[in-house]
């Protein structure tokens, strides 16, 4: 068994920066309520018609690959992680194997599906595969070009003033004997009981019928049109994430501690120990629930909400990325990654950087 670690890390966002005050002119909203409920001050939004999100990950991974030290033409696997792809299919991950140029077809490309929790459940597969020695160089990708399918009238707000474009990626490979960097534990979760509570539901092949009992304004009678766009969608505003704020908030502020603390305890460490904390960056009132309840201290948990709003897949490897290029992070500090979201999915990673 080898043992995995992250060899290469890179980010990238859009050069557009949304202010808050720039969303007031197109929606019933202001630039104080997003800061106090969100702590978000602003986000970036890549060009329509010149960038998606297979290029915006495409320009991080160039990045993490350059780290690590390797050409694109090592990569030996690929996990894409969006809620936001190019294409309903095929997936982003064989969009980004062409983008960037790798032409062998020894290579396998796997499309990550968890929103936010997509980057942790990514690492944790690569993670996996690295230990077997299946693979040796993983692209792991998340990114996201949200602002092109966000409601930005007032009907939409409280789902479109939080997320931003962006993407982030690393390498992953098998760590030398002598090094100090190591993954050293994954822990996934879901409960599909509230699925539709944050959630994208048409066009789909759902044919109208829900998991639950929910009425999401869709013509029954016209039900075999659920995969395509039709009137009543548009009118219904049904062609837009949906997203019940409050129970994803309770709920998430219950489920980051418990899964920090799950994966701290399995590798017999404390709250204390940890040089960082990256969290989803969700919300900035959730990351400081979870500060305070762990007792951590500022410079322990890491937030860059404010100037990138929510980037879901793309939110941990752009932070995780800051992090070390401001030098918060040295090789062998103890560092946590945890998300939570739709599905709802939740997840955390610990690992010696
Ligand atoms: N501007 C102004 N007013 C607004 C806005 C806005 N952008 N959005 C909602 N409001 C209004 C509502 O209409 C409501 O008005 P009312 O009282 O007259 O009915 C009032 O503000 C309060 O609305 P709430 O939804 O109760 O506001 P809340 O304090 O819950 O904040 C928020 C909303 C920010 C969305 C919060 O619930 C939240 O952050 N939830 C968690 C989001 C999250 O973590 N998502 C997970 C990741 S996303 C993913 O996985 C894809």
């Amino acid at each position: 068994m080898y043992r995995s670690k992250i060899a290469g890390i890179g980010h990238y966002v859009p050069e557009r920066r949304v202010p808050n005050k720039e969303l007031e002119n197109l929606m019933d909203t202001s630039d104080e309520w997003i800061v106090e409920r969100t702590g978000i001050s602003e986000r970036r939004f890549g060009k329509r018609y010149e960038e998606n999100t297979t290029m915006l990950g495409a320009k991080a991974a160039r990045k993490a690959i350059a780290d690590a030290g390797i050409e694109a033409s090592e990569i030996d696997f690929i996990i894409f992680a969006t809620l936001s792809p190019d294409y309903f299919f095929p997936g982003c991950g064989v969009l980004l194997q062409r983008e960037l140029g790798i032409t062998s077809t020894e290579i396998g490309a796997l499309d990550v599906r968890n929103q936010c929790s997509g980057f942790v459940y990514g690492l944790s597969v690569a993670d996996q595969f690295i230990k077997t020695g299946h693979y040796k160089n993983i692209l792991l990708v998340g990114s996201e070009m949200h602002s092109m399918g966000l409601d930005f009238s007032t009907r939409g707000r409280n789902v479109s003033v939080i997320f931003g474009d962006g993407a982030g990626a690393v390498v992953l490979q098998p760590a030398g004997d002598s090094e100090p960097s190591e993954i050293l534990g994954t822990y996934l979760h879901a409960d599909g009981t509230y699925a539709e509570e944050l959630a994208f539901i048409s066009p789909g092949a759902h044919g109208g019928v829900f998991g639950q009992d929910q009425d999401f304004g869709f013509d029954k009678e016209d039900n075999w049109k659920s995969i395509f766009v039709t009137e009543k969608m548009l009118e219904d505003g049904l062609l837009y994430p949906h997203m019940n704020g409050q129970l994803v908030f309770k709920t998430a502020v219950q489920k980051f501690p418990a899964v920090i603390m799950e994966a701290l305890q399995k590798a017999g460490k404390s709250p204390e120990d940890l040089k960082i904390l990256i969290p989803h960056q969700a919300n900035l009132r959730i990351s400081q629930f979870v500060q305070r309840r762990l007792g951590l201290k500022d410079e322990q948990v890491y937030s860059n909400i404010q100037k990138y709003g929510n980037t879901t897949a793309a939110s941990i490897p752009i932070a995780l990325s800051e992090a070390y290029s401001e030098g918060r992070i040295q090789r062998g500090d103890l560092v946590c990654l945890a998300a939570f979201g739709s599905g709802f999915t939740w997840g955390s990673a610990l690992f010696n950087w």
